[in-house]
């Protein structure tokens, strides 16, 4: 059998995770680890707090607290919330860990010495000499030279999500002092990329390592291949990159000469699955070689979209120049989640992070199945997604509670109501009976192997779906009525008792304390690792599930309704956050609204309508001699023409204006300009970089029409 190693990126130790994390990374690879165990599989899963890099060290700096003061915090807080929504580690490890130091400087190290990786570079970088402090990462900020964003830091831009480097950054800034850096020279280790460009671009298009079959590379989203061909077909093609930095937070760089040097994060942090494993692998006394190095070991990367380019090609060059070490079969990255129409924002306090939810929604039945199920039938699988509260409450209560919940509340109830609670025994032919929720349990299982996780959910329901109806078509209560005795009643709750319990086992992987409870309630033992095998077997083979005779308990609510006519608690949970967003909004507004202020003083109407402002089109236009900045324009006012002097030569030639709609003020009183009387004024707009817009009507619209 297969060893399969699941990992999911390792979320910085500086912050709360938000709903988009755990729809993105944690919650994917959870329903296809809970899934894989199900079935019988050597799966082990490791994630963990990722502890080093800039921002750590700045956060630290604002706050005036260390870096292991925050990394203590956060990786509590993360871990803690990881485990109270049933996220399944095998391992959730942290890289500040004596084991992980050591492996990442061991991995640097055989790299080093095989001479050809590296490549050392002494050159200048910016310095803030008020922190002692060369500025690479999130300690220099600029403007980004693709969008234009202000706030763009020396790694990337976070609004057009371009990778940058400092030197590319438009006046520059450290974000330690707000000074305009210096430049120091210092000495930096790059990993040679180039050298690893032409078996990257085979594994990545054709699926082949060493000229055999690695994987299929349809089977990688379009989204992760597309993203690492734009990469991979760069002009410049793939560039060496700096995997050392000047801070003295991190691993150190393990050579003499490297003093005060670290490790960059990106080095270290994907390493951390390798120590990850080894901490898990002496824990339960296996060997960790053997799920990455191993003839049969499988190695499968959850992450973002913005980690691709890491998992995809930086790290399968580190493993492949380390040598031994198995290259992903697939990293099924999602894209991002969005809230409520906008990105997560936490310094605009837009979206909901997941311990806040567990806060909020304390009083909430179920809230953490709730929560998942919201999140993967919305997942970002290969597009952007947006979660909205209205959407999450109609999941709840129109497929949770009215289809799944409803469904095994009507089988318990009428169990105990037909027949004392236990199953009854009937010999109708389950094979018949299973053809359509055999075909539906295969198309999910099916859906989890290719990360099609969406998908897979709306088989779940689709299987409640047909148990609803199978009971509503038979209505034993119509049969009971008149024939309390009808072979008819036991055959349906039989059947109906079966699919119940195929529901219990396949709603594990998505909603596992949901499952939990209905095994509780159909009184089966917890599901084990390999039991839906054997549930699997029975189904195709047209056996039960659960036995006649078997006695279930009473029936329990497992969600109750959002939209509850009697009790709207859980609806005032959904409103207050709600009302949260609208007050964020209106702030937002009274922001701009405070901003926008006048640049004139108040006229009265009286005033305004003086003014003789009319439609326009320049008919001819050109120069002025010995003025640059002039045009001498001839504008249509419909019957009548004026001349008119503009200021706007420097910007618009004047075979460009001829033609053009503008609106004109017309009883400005007549001026002469470099001897040529203008009789009105052109109305231009100005925006922030000084650039003109005409302001006109639309085209065809009519010259010498009032402007009011
Ligand atoms: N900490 C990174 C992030 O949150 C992810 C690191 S993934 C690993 O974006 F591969 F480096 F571990
Ligand atoms: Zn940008």
């Amino acid at each position: 059998m297969s060893k399969k190693l699941v990992t999911s990126a390792l979320p910085y130790a500086n912050g709360a995770l938000h709903l988009g994390h755990l729809a993105g990374a944690y919650l994917p690879a959870d329903i296809y680890v809970r899934y894989l165990r199900l079935r019988g599989e050597d799966v082990v899963w490791v994630c963990g707090s990722d502890e080093h890099g800039a921002a750590i060290t700045i956060r630290a700096k604002k706050e005036g607290i260390t870096p292991q003061d925050i990394i203590e915090k956060y990786h509590a807080l993360n871990k803690n919330t990881f485990e109270q929504f049933g996220i399944s580690f095998d391992m959730y490890h942290r890289t500040s860990a004596e084991i992980h130091h050591e492996t990442a400087r061991e991995f640097f190290t055989k790299l080093y010495e095989r001479g050809d990786q590296f490549i050392e570079k002494t050159n200048e970088q910016y310095y803030d000499a008020e922190y002692n402090q060369f500025l690479a990462d999130r300690f220099i900020k600029g403007i980004c030279p693709t969008c234009g964003y202000e706030e763009a830091y020396g790694d990337q831009c976070e609004n057009c999500g371009s990778t940058l480097s400092p030197e590319e950054l438009i006046e520059p800034v450290s974000t330690l002092s707000g000074n305009k850096p210096e430049k120091k020279e210092t000495t930096h280790w790059y990993f040679d990329l180039k050298k690893h460009e032409k078996w990257l671009k085979e594994w990545i298009e054709n699926g082949t390592l060493d000229g055999e079959p690695h994987h299929d590379p349809k089977a990688w989203k379009n989204h992760v291949v597309g993203q690492c061909k734009s990469w991979l077909d760069a002009e410049e093609g793939l560039l060496p990159r700096a995997i050392t930095r000047d801070l003295d937070w991190g691993i150190k760089v393990p050579l003499p000469q490297a003093d005060g040097k670290v490790l960059y994060v990106w080095f270290d942090a994907p390493i951390g699955y390798i120590s990850a494993t080894k901490a898990w692998a002496e824990q339960n006394g296996k060997n960790w070689e053997d799920y990455w190095k191993g003839d049969d070991a499988e190695l499968i990367h959850f992450i973002g979209k913005d980690n691709i380019v890491f998992h995809c090609i930086i790290f399968p060059a580190m493993l492949k120049a380390y040598g031994d070490f198995k290259l992903p079969t697939n990293v099924p990255a999602n894209q991002f989640l969005n809230f409520e129409g906008d990105k997560f924002s936490k310094s605009r306090g837009w979206g909901i992070e997941q311990h806040e939810y567990l806060e909020e929604f304390k009083d909430f039945p179920n809230k953490e199945d709730a929560l998942r199920y919201a999140l993967t039938r919305n997942m970002p699988e290969n597009r952007d997604a947006d979660f909205k509260w209205d959407e999450f409450v109609e999941f709840h209560d129109k497929e949770l509670v009215g289809n799944l919940g409803n469904y095994l509340n009507r089988i318990l109830v009428l169990t105990h109501k037909y027949f004392d609670g236990k199953v009854p025994a009937s010999d109708v032919d389950l094979t018949e009976k299973y053809a359509d929720i055999l075909h539906l349990t295969a198309s999910l299982a099916k859906r989890i192997e290719l990360f099609d996780f969406k998908q897979a959910v709306n088989r779940l329901m689709e299987i409640s779906s047909w148990g609803n109806t199978y009971l509503q078509d038979v209505s034993p209560w119509k049969i009971y009525k008149e024939n309390p005795d009808s072979e008819e009643i036991a055959e349906c709750m039989y059947v109906s008792l079966q699919v119940v319990t195929l529901l219990s086992a396949l709603c594990a992987p998505f909603i596992p304390f949901t499952s939990e409870k209905i095994r509780n309630l159909l009184n089966l033992p917890a599901l084990q690792n390999g039991d839906l095998n054997d549930i699997l077997e029975n189904l195709g083979a047209g056996k039960p599930l659960i036995d006649a005779g078997h006695s279930v308990n009473k029936p329990e609510l497992l969600f109750a309704q959002i939209n509850d006519r009697k009790d709207d608690s859980r609806k005032q949970i959904i409103e207050r956050q709600k009302e949260k967003l609208v007050a964020i909004l209106a702030q937002k507004a009274a922001e701009e609204a405070a901003k926008f202020k006048p640049v004139k003083p108040e006229i009265s109407f009286e005033d305004f309508t003086k003014l003789d402002i009319r439609t326009g089109k320049i008919t001819a236009a050109e120069p002025i001699k010995k003025a640059d900045k002039l045009l001498k324009l001839t504008v249509d006012l419909g019957g009548q023409t004026r001349t008119v002097v503009s200021g706007i030569a420097l910007q618009f030639k004047p075979e460009e204006v001829v033609g053009q709609q503008v609106a004109v003020l017309l009883n400005l009183a007549p001026r002469k300009m470099r001897g040529v009387l203008s009789e009105g004024m052109i109305l231009m707009a100005e925006n922030k970089e000084g650039k003109l817009s005409f302001v006109q009507s639309d085209e065809g619209f009519g010259e010498g029409l009032e402007v009011r």
